[in-house]
């Protein structure tokens, strides 16, 4: 008797020094708190700063462009403009589905040269609210991030801005992003200038979007399953480990418990 009494002041002094620190962590939270009070007054106008590699990420989706922008160095380009907050950015975002509408080649027929002008293409150097573009139709042809010969012409048609290219007229499909200085404009087709595609147009054959939404959307669900079966493997290894865990854990509750009554006599 006196040994087990002995034993449980022990656990009950180990259970002490062991929670000791976690109730030190946990009274420490507080702090923390008051720390997350400053983002309330951040709405007052600072200076902005978007992230577009971060906003295309998550926007969209716009994985395809993102990727090209990515490995040319273009986001890069215009990061740096966006950063410049007098004159800002415009960016048209071909939305992933746009992709599917061209030739398999089309891209990997391009040089390195050639297909940084084409995403350079997909911006003007400046921003432009929406009721901005309904204006700029006076002054087409738009100078674009290229350069000077590839330009593209914008429309207003009963309200809907359209996008003029060599071979493609994409329709402002939404508005992602556009508060000074960075505006970035969803578009349904890639933009395809007469410079760079003079022979023929770049577009697949068959137009068949249909099923890419389907195949998209067949990882989704298989991605699932396949987290689900690790997930099942995990549950069991853990479980097992529970067992063992179990006894240690239920054991030390008891002398806890027990300690606790000592402590209240
Ligand atoms: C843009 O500004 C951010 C924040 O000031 C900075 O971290 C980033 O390096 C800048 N990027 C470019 C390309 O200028
Ligand atoms: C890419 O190049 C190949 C070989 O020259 C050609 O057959 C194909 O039509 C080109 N694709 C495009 C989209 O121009
Ligand atoms: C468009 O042009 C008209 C007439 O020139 C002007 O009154 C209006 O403010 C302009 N709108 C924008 C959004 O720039
Ligand atoms: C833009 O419009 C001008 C004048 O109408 C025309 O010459 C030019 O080819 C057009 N550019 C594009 C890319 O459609």
């Amino acid at each position: 008797m006196m040994e087990s009494k002995a034993a449980i002041i022990l656990a009950a002094a180990v259970l002490a020094v062991l929670f000791a620190p976690a109730l030190g962590q946990k009274s420490s939270p507080p702090a923390p708190a008051p720390m997350s009070l400053p983002p309330t007054p951040a709405p007052a106008p600072a200076p902005h700063y978007v992230d577009l590699a971060e906003l295309l990420s998550v926007a969209g989706p716009f994985h395809t462009f993102l990727n090209y922008l990515e490995k040319s160095n273009v986001i890069e380009t215009f990061q740096g403009q966006a950063n410049n907050t007098k004159v800002g950015i415009t960016v048209f975002v071909p939305k992933d589905s746009a992709f599917s509408a061209l030739k398999q080649s089309t891209f990997s027929n391009l040089t390195a040269d050639q297909l940084k002008t084409l995403l350079l293409y997909h911006a003007l150097p400046k921003f432009y609210s929406l009721a901005e573009f309904k204006n700029l139709s006076s002054l087409n042809p738009v100078n674009t991030f290229a350069g000077s010969p590839y330009t593209l012409n914008l429309t207003d048609d009963m309200g809907s801005i359209y996008v003029q290219s060599m071979w493609s007229r994409p329709k402002i499909a939404s508005s992602v992003y556009a508060t000074r200085p960075v505006a970035v404009y969803a578009l349904n087709k890639v933009l395809l200038p007469m410079q760079l595609f003079s022979k023929d147009p770049p577009l697949a054959p068959v137009p068949a979007p249909a099923p890419e939404p389907g195949a998209s959307d067949a990882p989704g669900p298989a991605a699932g399953k396949a987290g689900g079966l690790t997930g099942g493997k995990g549950d069991s290894t853990s479980a097992a480990r529970d067992t063992g865990a179990v006894g240690v854990a239920s054991s030390l509750l008891l002398a806890a418990a027990a300690g606790c009554l000592i402590l209240q006599w």
